[in-house]
């Protein structure tokens, strides 16, 4: 099939559909790529490093529509483009099924297909093709370098001959893919983050990149993720006050607050209210990444910067990942040819518009000469969906101590009974076996218990330091099976080299993983 990506027709788009290198990996789909001249310039793609790539420059938007087969772009089509799209077409793009439904009932009527990015489930399988996250990341990190651009100090803390600089205090509202994404930049950047989320379960998150997790003292059953589609569920007024009371506590602290809270498909909430802009420093920044759907401030003006009369400076502009061209390219179109690579299953150039795949279902608005949106839910749960576990019974006092005496009772049987069994069984070795033997074997047993107890209840999580510690032990080992080794009795001698090539396994792996656990901390 022929895959085409015009040239971006929406004003300021600098983001392209298709990059040489996403055209190569969908080349080896079976397909053949097109490209409008000049679709990547803004990216930094021009059309010589398309061709070289094997992918045909065509001259005018015209002739790509007419020639591809699917034509992947970034921004819905406009009217001119929706009369372009013809019937047995694939349109794969961002679309707004709810916004734009006059276009996604023309181009049902038409017997295109509509694949729209933003309906890709946030499912576990689908996470390499979710544009909305990979934008959104972008978007996150953007905020806090365009918040730095705007703040007259560093992020971080310095102690210099010219005087003591505090760090930065950046305050995340909503800890979601851009949330982490900027909470991820301002930590490294030095300043000193706070987060909040309506979702406790990212406490972890926030706090293992290095920021603080804001608490609220205040408790609020929140909605499985899975009714959900894994997004926060709408929160009761009574936690809404209390979140902002807290965030009325910090305005007057903060230096940056960064806005990404939203539910989808709901108008933004508000969250940083006017008299917390009031109570902000000179000089500080707001960066409000929800003004498309009217801002976590109502001060936000969309697109643009403004600065209230006590000199904080709020941002609302909506084109981020547009403004990180190459990057927002390079991701947006690894989503498009993954999405591509499910939608070729035989890697033969041929399309198999599979409705009954969770993913493709859910992404396609229009198909058969049918609208097909709203799509029926996923079947896979989505992945902020933690299993909920059932409740247990609540125990009274009696109750719990009862069940305490019987488990106590159960565990001292068990030990009593292994007891027994092992002071049997060396009594039934002490008769035959000499006493020197004896008195090895022994102190062989007291240790293999031993260690057994210790190991047996350590967490998973500890598990590499504790294998630093079994490589000390292995080291001891080896040590004691290389004096045996030149031993006269050959079964010392296969003893001895048996326990010396399992401790080296043990040695040698234990370093190679604990190699590997240590890059994953280290920063590239
Ligand atoms: P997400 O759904 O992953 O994260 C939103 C987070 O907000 C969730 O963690 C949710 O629990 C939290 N949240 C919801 N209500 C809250 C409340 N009342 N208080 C505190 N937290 C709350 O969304 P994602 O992908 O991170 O996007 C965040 C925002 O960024 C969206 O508004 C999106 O439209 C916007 N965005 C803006 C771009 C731009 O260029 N300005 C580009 C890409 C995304």
């Amino acid at each position: 099939m022929k895959i085409g990506t015009p040239k971006e027709v929406f004003e300021g788009e600098r983001r392209v559909a298709m990059t040489p290198d996403s055209a190569l990996q969908l080349q080896k789909l079976g397909h053949e790529c097109l490209i409008e001249s000049g679709a990547g310039a803004a990216s930094g793609f021009d059309d010589a490093s398309y061709a070289a790539a094997g992918v045909e420059v065509v001259k005018t938007a015209a002739a790509l529509w007419k020639a591809a087969d699917v034509v992947a772009k970034v921004r819905a089509p406009d009217d001119a483009e929706m009369k372009k799209l013809r019937e047995g077409q694939t349109l794969i793009s961002f679309f707004s099924p709810v916004g734009d439904e006059a276009k996604m009932q023309a181009a049902a009527k038409k017997g295109a297909t509509v694949v729209a990015m933003e309906m890709i489930p946030r499912i576990s399988r689908a996470q390499k093709m979710d544009a909305l996250s990979s934008m959104a990341n972008i978007a996150g990190y953007r905020s806090v370098i365009e918040a730095g651009n705007n703040f007259g100090r560093f992020f971080t803390g310095q102690i210099t001959a010219a005087g003591k600089v505090p760090p930065a205090k950046v305050l995340v509202i909503g800890a979601g893919v851009a949330g982490l994404a900027a909470i991820g930049t301002s930590t490294s950047l030095g300043a000193i983050t706070l987060a909040f989320d309506v979702r406790p379960e990212v406490a972890e998150q926030v706090e293992s990149m290095g920021a603080q997790f804001v608490y609220l003292d205040f408790k609020e059953e929140q909605q499985d993720g899975a009714a959900t589609g894994g997004y926060a569920s709408v929160s009761s007024p009574e936690f809404r006050e209390a979140q902002l009371a807290k965030f009325r506590e910090l305005a007057p602290d903060v230096d940056i607050v960064i806005c990404t809270a939203l539910i989808p498909n709901r108008e933004a909430p508000e969250l940083w209210t006017e008299d917390m802009v009031a109570a902000m420093k000179p000089g500080s920044v707001i960066v409000d990444l929800a003004a498309e759907k009217g801002g976590n401030c109502k001060q936000t003006v969309m697109d643009e910067k403004i600065v209230t009369d006590n000199g904080v400076t709020i941002i609302g502009y909506t084109d981020f990942p547009s403004r990180m061209g190459t990057q927002a390219s390079t991701l947006y179109s690894t989503n498009i040819r993954h999405l591509l690579t499910d939608l070729t299953p035989a890697k033969d150039g041929v399309i198999n518009h599979n409705m009954e795949d969770d993913v493709i279902r859910g992404a396609t608005i229009a198909h058969a000469s049918e609208v097909t949106f709203p799509p029926p839910p996923p079947k896979v749960a989505a992945i902020a969906a933690a299993p909920k576990k059932p409740a247990a019974k609540e125990l009274t006092p009696e109750e719990k101590r009862a069940a305490e005496v019987a488990a106590f009772k159960a565990q001292t049987k068990n030990q009593v009974i292994l007891l027994g069994v092992g002071g049997a069984l060396l009594l039934a070795i002490g008769l035959v076996a000499p006493t020197s033997f004896m008195q090895h074997f022994i102190v062989f047993v007291l240790s293999v218990f031993i260690g057994f107890q210790v190991i047996w209840g350590v967490a998973h999580s500890l598990h590499t330091p504790l294998m630093a510690v079994t490589n000390a032990i292995s080291s001891i080992i080896i040590l004691g099976a290389l004096m045996q080794i030149g031993s006269g009795s050959a079964l010392v001698v296969i003893l001895a080299a048996l326990a010396v090539f399992m401790c080296g396994i043990n040695i040698f792996g234990g370093f190679l993983v604990t190699r590997r656990m240590l890059a994953m901390f280290q920063k590239s």
